[in-house]
């Protein structure tokens, strides 16, 4: 049953070496807010800044979105036991990355706090997912799509895992990203 601030609304728990994925919670949103107020990570979330400065409300109603498609997680890292930030294993909501007869997701992700970026917790969290969609979900394609060609962290780490460009929008400002299940496996079985 889902505890009442369980705003996921799914009781999906998974756990990589440094990391732990949980339902999200109502209280997260509040961690949340000051991370957002920072701009480097509020661009790299969301482009555009906001004219407001970014509420718990406000991000509640963009995790409503992300909640109602898909399984919106908090990052907690384990030595701390602090929640660093959140990312949802989304299913498709972008027409032109929809492929009929297909289940396709992407995953939003955001390591609220930056000195802990570049230490490899964005590609633990990726990976992780990226095992539950394809082994659990039986996804049939991976899409991190809408990425911001600027955003040097964030095309990292998809070509870290080898993901390749499946399309360039708005004159290449922004990239969709893919990785089918095909090269998935390939790639699962070359590791074992
Ligand atoms: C994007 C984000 C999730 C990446 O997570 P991270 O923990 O910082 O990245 P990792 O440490 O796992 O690095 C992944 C790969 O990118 C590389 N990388 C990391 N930072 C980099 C940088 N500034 N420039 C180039 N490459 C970089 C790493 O070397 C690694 O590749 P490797 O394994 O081949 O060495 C994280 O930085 C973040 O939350 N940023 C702010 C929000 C954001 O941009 N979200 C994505 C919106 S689409």
């Amino acid at each position: 049953m889902t505890q009442p601030d369980n705003f996921a609304g799914h009781n999906i728990h998974l756990e990589t070496e440094r990391l732990k994925l949980r339902p999200f919670k109502d209280a997260d949103f509040d961690i949340a807010v000051p991370f957002y107020r920072d701009p480097d990570f509020l661009h790299a979330m969301e482009g555009a800044v906001p004219d407001e400065p970014v509420t718990s409300d406000y991000l509640k109603s963009a995790g409503k979105v992300m909640a109602k498609d898909g399984f919106l997680f908090a990052i907690v890292e384990k030595a701390s036991g602090r929640t660093i930030g959140e990312v949802c294993l989304q299913w498709m909501n972008l027409e032109r990355a929809k492929i009929a007869g297909e289940k396709v997701m992407r995953s939003p992700i955001g390591i609220w706090d930056k000195t802990l970026w570049g230490k490899g917790y964005g590609k633990e969290v990726v990976q992780c997912l990226m095992a539950h969609a394809f082994e659990k979900l039986g996804i049939d394609r991976f899409c991190p799509v809408d990425v911001d060609a600027d955003n040097a962290r964030s095309k990292a780490l998809w070509e870290s895992l080898g993901f390749t460009v499946a399309r360039e929008v708005d004159d290449g400002k922004t990239l969709d990203f893919e990785m089918t299940r095909a090269k998935y496996e390939k790639a699962a079985q070359s590791n074992t």
